[in-house]
């Protein structure tokens, strides 16, 4: 039986293949219904809180969409300065407070292990909207469900991550759901960004096939999906480091057309010149219908938090 009543959301090893099924088949249900009506009263009465201390547009965003079309509501901030942080307040102290007045939290902080902190304060269910170069699992559920729904299954799919797996915490998150999946895994990195060795080497004891490689081209020839991502900017100690590594891979049109025309492309977004814009117009880009994905995705599992599902 899949429950998540009450439940935190911080790493996307915390679930197993029947919870990540049920959260999809759920997301396609509200997709539907939400087809023919603006939204639902499932959560009516219900307040979620929003407390970003780092900039965030479609996290934050489709969290919000997802409790307003659920018929709850909103509370929240968008930068530690427009909160009591700028004034001196530890972050046990803000997650206290705001205990008080919500029944979920949704939070997104620079501090690896800010969000579990947040959760063993908090009698609310904590979600991480990210925790520094840590997890976000709530895009990693998205970035799966818009797998499935881009191409039509996920068992047994070759799958590339491509960009900064070093510093990148939607791959971090994405690898403990794919793994599931039993998909041949393909990692893309320049040297000084490759995935973590406490990630390759627990996939390795786990038996999940994966290679590591810093050749794009051939990578995507025979894959289904390409899962780019930015290079992480804000993760950067040294500005000179950044400048060497800001252009390690673009995807272009010509890329894709010349090696692999049927290939879906994901990217968590935001994009900085990672993917060039001539990309958009090919029908394997689905990146913004995956920001989209995530409104269906949360409102899941909003609901199934909340114990109506
Ligand atoms: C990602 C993040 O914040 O980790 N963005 C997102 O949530 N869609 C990816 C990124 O910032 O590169």
């Amino acid at each position: 039986m899949v429950n998540l009543k009450g439940k935190d959301i911080l790493h996307g090893a915390q679930f197993s293949r029947e919870e990540l099924e049920r959260i999809m088949d759920l997301a396609d249900t509200f997709r539907i219904q939400l087809a023919d009506r603006p939204g639902l009263d499932l959560l009516e009465g219900y307040v979620l809180a929003t407390l970003f201390f780092e900039p965030s547009t479609r996290t934050r965003l489709s969290f919000e969409t997802a409790m307003h079309r659920l018929g709850g509501n909103v509370v929240g901030f968008s930068s530690a300065e427009s909160s009591s942080v700028a004034k001196g307040e530890t972050l046990a102290d803000t997650i206290h407070t705001v205990d008080q007045y919500v029944d979920m939290i949704v939070m997104r902080h620079p501090a690896l292990g800010s969000a579990a902190e947040a959760a063993s304060i908090a009698h609310s269910p904590v979600i991480n909207g990210g925790d520094g170069a840590g997890q976000h699992p709530t895009q990693a559920l998205l970035d799966l469900y818009t797998v499935r729904s881009e191409c039509g299954k996920i068992d047994g799919i070759i799958l590339v991550l491509c960009g900064d797996l070093k510093n990148g915490r939607t791959v971090h998150s994405g690898v403990e759901v794919y793994k599931h999946f039993n998909c041949k895994l393909i990692f893309v990195a320049p040297e000084q960004l490759k995935m973590p060795a406490e990630i390759t080497s627990r996939l390795k004891s786990l038996g999940i096939q994966f290679e590591e490689t810093n050749d794009l081209v051939s990578a995507i020839r025979h894959a289904d999906a390409l899962y780019m991502t930015r290079i992480q900017k804000e993760r950067f100690v040294n500005p000179a480091d950044y400048d060497l590594l800001r252009n390690s891979f673009i995807l272009t049109r010509e890329m894709i057309e010349a090696n692999n025309p049927k290939l879906t492309v994901l990217h968590p977004l935001p994009r900085v010149n990672e993917i060039t814009t001539d990309v958009d117009g090919l029908a394997g880009a689905a990146y913004f219908r995956q920001a989209k994905n995530g409104v269906y995705v949360r409102m899941a599992l909003l609901a199934m938090i909340a114990g109506k599902m």
